[in-house]
């Protein structure tokens, strides 16, 4: 019988108790012993819940209790969170987590302590909710040298778009719908700022380096600033808008950006829509593959948190190596990369004016907007900023995937 604590009890902590009760017998199987929660940590008391009599509120009796195998942190955060992480590994206990905060601040570190202690830790919950993600970067993609992962990794901000693109929602009504549905975070401007993505692509790409990537070397820009015309813009594109977490390597340059972005209808991540989360991954060798599902909710991320703990059972006493140094990557500056960018400028802006400052540029126009649309040649990033800058009257501006 192996014994798991839960920490923290909110939507993905009840997600593992649930996964772990519903598919018990098939878990019991898989695991080749049955897997039992014995404790769940949390603040607050669940007066009528079936597992009320499993809360305790002081983590020490899980640390003193010789029998509990496998630890599951889901109360997020960088706090308590890694400070009874870090004492589960040190105690030899295996650690399954959802907290992408905490993977993209500290993995290599706990991964390390779980090294010397012949124990796991292991985040697949972290990046993309219910997908497999990590797991294929760790094993069948190793073979590969990766050029570029893609990410719509915010199942928040991808519905958010959905509902805005698809049945004219405003921005505040399908953020509070989000959250409704358990899907954000608790300060909702981790999604909708683009934060949330910023880790999940700082963890993916470590994980393809080999090495830290500071999440904080991350340029991030959220989806706050979308209106209802940039995606009727973005449709008379062929297009749709995306938040996209991005990484990619351009000859020694490695770059990262989180960003709202154009991305063509032929694209593979056009189609991902509502809380579905999706990462582009093309290797030197394999080429194209798209990872698929769902990317929030309690029972999707619960699905992965209950794969780790499965596998932390099979492999008890036995580390799964996790190539993760802490030295520091060092990202080139995205100034310097060449694309294309949408923009919207005053009627009253002649488009001699336009091209002096970007060159060539492709307009659009959009029935009852009264303004100049257009997109820009490739161009880098720092360029289009300085032009940006000099004109001073640019309405917004959207970077086209590339
Ligand atoms: N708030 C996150 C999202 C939850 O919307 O994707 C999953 O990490």
């Amino acid at each position: 019988m192996a014994k798991i604590a839960i920490l923290g009890y909110g939507t993905i902590g009840a997600g593992v108790a649930k996964v772990l009760e519903t598919n018990a017998e098939i878990i019991r199987e898989r695991a080749g012993e049955p897997v039992e929660v014995k404790y769940i940590l949390d603040l607050r008391d669940f007066p009528g819940d079936p597992n009320e009599a499993k809360v305790i509120h002081d983590y020490n009796i899980i640390t003193e209790d010789p029998e509990i195998d496998v630890v599951v942190e889901c109360m997020g955060g960088t706090g308590a969170a890694y400070a009874f992480v870090k004492e589960a590994l040190l105690k030899g206990r295996s650690v399954a987590t959802s907290n992408k905060e905490l993977v993209a601040s500290r993995g290599s570190e706990l991964i390390s302590i779980a090294r010397d202690q012949k124990a796991n830790f292991f985040f697949e919950a972290s990046v993309g909710g219910g997908i497999p993600i990590i797991r294929p970067l760790l094993t069948s993609l190793t073979g590969d040298r990766i050029e570029k992962i893609s990410g719509i990794l915010n199942g928040t901000t991808n519905y958010m778009l959905t509902q805005m693109e698809h049945h004219g929602v405003s921005f505040d009504d399908a953020l509070k719908d989000a959250q409704e549905k358990g899907y954000a975070e608790l300060h909702p401007e981790a999604d909708v700022e683009g934060f949330d993505a910023c880790r999940k692509i700082a963890i993916l790409t470590s994980l393809v380096c080999g090495c830290q990537v500071p999440y904080e070397d991350i340029y991030t820009e959220g989806i706050r600033n979308i209106t209802a015309e940039d995606i009727r813009y973005a449709a008379a594109l062929d297009g749709k808008i995306k938040l996209l977490a991005d990484s990619w390597r351009d000859g020694d340059h490695i770059y990262a950006m989180v960003s709202p972005m154009i991305v063509k209808n032929d694209h593979p991540l056009a189609g991902v829509n509502d809380v579905f989360n999706a990462v582009f991954v093309r290797g030197n060798m394999v080429d194209d593959t798209m990872f698929y599902g769902k990317g929030a909710g309690s029972l999707p991320t619960a699905s992965a948190v209950a794969g780790d703990v499965i596998d932390c059972i099979r492999r008890r006493g036995e580390h799964f190596e996790i190539a993760w140094d802490p030295s520091k990557m060092n990202l080139s500056n995205c100034d310097e990369y060449e694309r294309k960018f949408f923009v919207r400028m005053p009627a009253d802006t002649p488009y001699s004016v336009i091209e002096e400052s970007f060159g060539p540029v492709e307009p659009i126009r959009l029935p009852g907007l009264d303004e100049k649309a257009f997109v820009t040649a490739l161009m880098k990033e720092g360029d289009f900023k300085n032009a940006a800058n000099r004109l001073g009257t640019v309405i917004s501006r959207i970077r086209m995937e590339s």
